[in-house]
């Protein structure tokens, strides 16, 4: 079988998803578990963009061995020039360059004829060239663009020294017939196309994303541009766990391969969700919840029979084990610590003693412990920063009749407060006696609720976003109680601003670009 080139982009693309920007210690930690799961090409960021996605590319140069390590650019030297300086310790770097090349784009946002997008796709290759070996080169809105002249350019930039050339569907529009249709005349009518291979990049703003992107591999394409989670701009990008299932489950369709280990894709998606606060949806195909969840008798049925009556996927191959028990009461030290390897969680060995103290705490008074509770162990003793501001008692009145009102009491930098509010139900009287006590001034972007399995004992974890003067903070709790764990987001998150005001440089930066 021939094998296809993943090129993950979650962290560039992907962090072009509303509130999700991370900062360089979350990138490192998503670049080490995107090179455990096999990616082959790890795009790291835009330096040109802002001197945080600077930093973040350099430091993921200097660490990552395995997978290539590649910079945005715009096809101008000056962007090159950044890129080039981001990447340049990297094991494998690569340089990815791009120019839009529809009409729509030429016209009325780079107010530039084609001979002169074609002459500046040539500068900006033969630039980054002068550079590395591995230069890739993007037609930015390329399924909106004229077929003869994505020919044209691709064939200057190939001549100019490209070796991968990119086809986006920058905007999401294409169909899978028609995608696949392009890619094929793209590839038939360059002169020089078997000396670079061809990538396809689709965003999903009619859902078609995988299904474009598929059928772009159909028609010939061999590296696909994805991300976890299909996190991205609007609707996002396609997903790296949907391109690569599918591939696998019906290789006999597709004939194609991918270095990816399956088993690492369930811990990588959480760790991604962990590290943006973007929960993913249920029903997400591989990664959701509910993907291997059956509901109906009939199915339970079956698939109790027989997996495959209604699975097409093993559980098990994704990095899901069937009983989702991950380690109990007598787990030793060492499968605690394999398991967080293998969650992403690199972490040193005072570290982990300080988290097994929690873990066997924990264990004390829970059956079994779960991939989401390590997460949350993890969230609340490792990640954590010095608490400004502490929940000491909570109370909460609410129901039909009552008007929702909360009594709250905190430690704020070591002196007891307390204070009542309301709000229009029982979380917005929690939140806004909170802000109220802690005087905070904070916009909340994002609440997020989900639950950690579906036993009696089962915990609400909550994710909170919250943003001050440009910063963003993403808070965490869990409790078995969901108003407790909104609390606890809340105050985790206010106490992320404090610490981010005092270290701004550890706050992700704002992109220019
Ligand atoms: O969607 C797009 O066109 C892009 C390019 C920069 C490759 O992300
Ligand atoms: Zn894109």
């Amino acid at each position: 079988m021939e094998k296809v080139i993943i090129f993950d982009t979650t962290l560039r693309d992907g962090e072009q998803s509303p509130g999700a920007s991370m900062n360089t210690a979350e990138k490192l930690r998503l670049s080490i578990q995107l090179e455990r799961l096999g990616v082959d090409a790890i795009e790291a960021g835009f330096p040109a963009a802002s001197s945080g996605d600077f930093e973040a590319v350099r430091a993921i140069a200097a660490k990552v061995t395995g997978a290539e390590v590649v910079a945005l650019a715009r096809a101008t030297r000056e962007d090159i020039d950044r890129a080039w300086d981001a990447v340049r310790d990297a094991a494998k770097p690569r340089i990815h360059t791009f120019i839009a090349t529809s009409d729509i784009h030429l016209e009325h946002k780079l107010r530039m004829s084609r001979d002169q997008v074609v002459e500046a796709a040539m500068q900006a290759v033969r630039h980054a060239k002068s550079y590395t070996s591995q230069v890739e080169f993007s037609a930015e809105d390329g399924s909106r663009s004229d077929r003869d002249f994505l020919c044209r350019v691709f064939e200057a930039a190939i001549e100019a020294g490209a070796t991968t050339v990119n086809l986006p569907d920058t905007v999401g529009y294409a169909m899978p017939e028609e995608f696949g249709e392009l890619v094929a005349y793209v590839r038939r009518n360059t002169r020089n196309m078997e000396q670079a291979i061809f990538s396809v990049h689709c965003h999903d703003d009619l859902g078609l994303a995988t299904a474009n992107t598929l059928a772009g591999l159909k028609a010939g394409a061999r590296q696909v541009e994805v991300t976890i989670n299909g996190i991205g701009e609007r609707a996002g990008n396609t997903a790296l766990e949907e391109v690569v299932m599918a591939l696998y489950t019906r290789k006999e369709q597709m004939g194609l391969e991918t270095a990816i280990d399956t088993t690492s894709i369930h811990p990588t998606s959480r760790l991604v969700s962990m590290v943006t606060g973007i929960v993913v949806q249920p029903n997400k195909a591989v990664v959701g919840a509910n993907a291997f969840a059956h509901e109906s008798g009939i199915h339970q049925d079956g698939v109790l029979k027989h997996r495959t009556t209604y699975e097409i996927m093993d559980p098990e191959m994704v990095g899901l084990s069937s009983n989702r028990l991950v380690i109990g009461k007598h787990s030793g030290r060492h499968a605690f610590k394999q398991r967080l390897t293998e969650l992403g969680y690199a972490l040193s060995e005072d570290e982990l003693n300080r988290l097994f103290e929690k873990f066997k705490e924990l264990a004390d008074k829970r059956k079994e412990i779960l991939d989401e509770d390590l997460e949350v162990l993890v969230a609340e003793e490792i990640l954590r920063v010095p608490d400004t501001y502490q929940l000491e008692y909570l109370n909460v009145v609410s129901g039909t009749v009552a008007v929702p009102t909360a009594t709250v009491k905190l430690r704020i930098r070591g002196q007891e407060a307390q204070g009542a509010g309301f709000g229009i139900g029982p979380i917005d009287a929690t939140f806004n006696t909170i802000a109220k006590m802690t005087e905070s001034r904070s916009r909340l972007l994002r609440f997020a609720v989900n639950s950690i399995s579906g036993g009696m004992d089962a915990q609400g974890e909550v994710t909170v976003r919250l943003q001050e003067n440009g910063l963003v903070a993403l808070g965490k709790g869990a409790d078995p109680d969901i108003i407790t764990a909104s609390a606890k987001a809340y105050v985790n998150g206010l106490n992320r601003l404090e610490y981010l005001k005092k270290n701004p440089s550890l706050a992700p930066e704002e992109r220019s670009l």
